[in-house]
């Protein structure tokens, strides 16, 4: 595919994104997506693991790996939650046809994530009976954490930081990586309801406020329900933010090879709900409730304020 050939706008600082069939994304990432779109035929088995960037992909990624791999608890102390789970984009696709990762080692589920939307994917998700979880956050929420992870960005360059005014209207335009936001999740929402048994749709929020239910729900979702409320209660604690961002592994200022800009240890910062208030200008805040009730709300689907 031909780059130069695809709308372009400016992101941030002198990086640009490219839109391709409805969405924004870093140029870089065309390639790898179109072969995920064009050569990945997911197992019936397959999990796979659907978020907007910032969401709580890391979080979900620690879950569902410890609801699957009961017995690998040590896993999470010697692996970042990234390095179990990886994306079909970033990772199993980034380099060639054929993915990285062929087959389980076992009988077992294989494990991905994705940050490619849904109608994109629509023939790969429709044709498969894998399960898809789709996790989603507050709008404002999620803004707020792209804005500081994309910060840390510029550790070089502080003085080119990135105005979250800037940020602010990017977001609402849709032109952030994945984005439209609205779309990416409307997306998932409607094949949540076209295929219940298949994808189950989540919010942030929803697990903040009972991760104990909510782990167990993935559980018998996924084939895998407890019998101990220990078990439960253990992965839960396992998988909080205090404790992840406290291990070594998660600690860590390198940067995965498959993406250079962030640091491990980039992908745990407050993982508070309403952090937005912190930093959004009352205005913002009206701008984007207003298109978050213009986007959600008229079709029914009361979320995101
Ligand atoms: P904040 O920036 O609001 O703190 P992603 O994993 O999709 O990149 O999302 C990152 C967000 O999830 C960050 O939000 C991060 O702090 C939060 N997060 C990471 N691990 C978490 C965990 N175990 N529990 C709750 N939130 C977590």
């Amino acid at each position: 595919m031909d780059l130069s050939s695809l709308p372009r706008e400016k992101w941030w600082g002198d990086e640009y994104l490219v839109h391709l069939e409805g969405f924004w994304f870093g140029p870089q990432r065309v390639k790898p997506i179109k072969r995920v779109i064009n050569h990945y035929n997911p197992f019936p088995s397959d999990v796979i693991l659907v978020t907007f960037p910032k969401t709580g992909t890391t979080w979900l990624k620690s879950l569902l790996y410890s609801i699957l791999n009961r017995s690998s608890k040590h896993k999470l102390v010697a692996e970042h939650p990234h390095e179990l789970i990886p994306f079909l984009e970033l990772q199993v696709f980034a380099e060639a046809d054929e993915p990285l990762v062929l087959a389980a080692p076992s009988n077992e589920p294989r494990l991905f994530a994705t940050h490619i939307p849904y109608q994109l994917l629509t023939k790969t998700l429709e044709s498969s009976d894998c399960k898809v979880v789709y996790l989603t956050r507050n709008p404002k929420d999620t803004l707020v954490s792209f804005w500081h992870f994309v910060n840390k960005w510029n550790k070089e360059n502080p003085h080119q930081s990135w105005s979250l005014d800037e940020a602010t209207d990017r977001f609402c335009r849709g032109v952030t990586p994945y984005g439209p936001y609205y779309d990416h999740v409307l997306g998932y929402k409607e094949l949540s309801l076209k295929k219940p048994e298949n994808v189950m749709f989540v919010t942030y929020e929803e697990i903040q406020e009972d991760p104990h239910g909510y782990v167990k729900k993935l559980g018998d979702f996924l084939g895998c329900p407890f019998g101990k409320e220990d078990e439960v209660d253990e992965i839960v604690k396992n998988c909080s933010i205090e404790v992840l961002s406290s291990l070594d592994v998660n600690k860590s200022e390198k940067s995965p090879t498959w993406f250079p800009s962030s640091p491990y240890n980039s992908f745990f910062r407050k993982g508070k709900i309403g952090d937005y208030k912190n930093y959004l200008s009352d205005e913002s805040i009206q701008r984007i409730d207003t298109l978050t009730k213009d986007r959600f709300y008229s079709l029914g689907f009361m979320y995101g304020i």
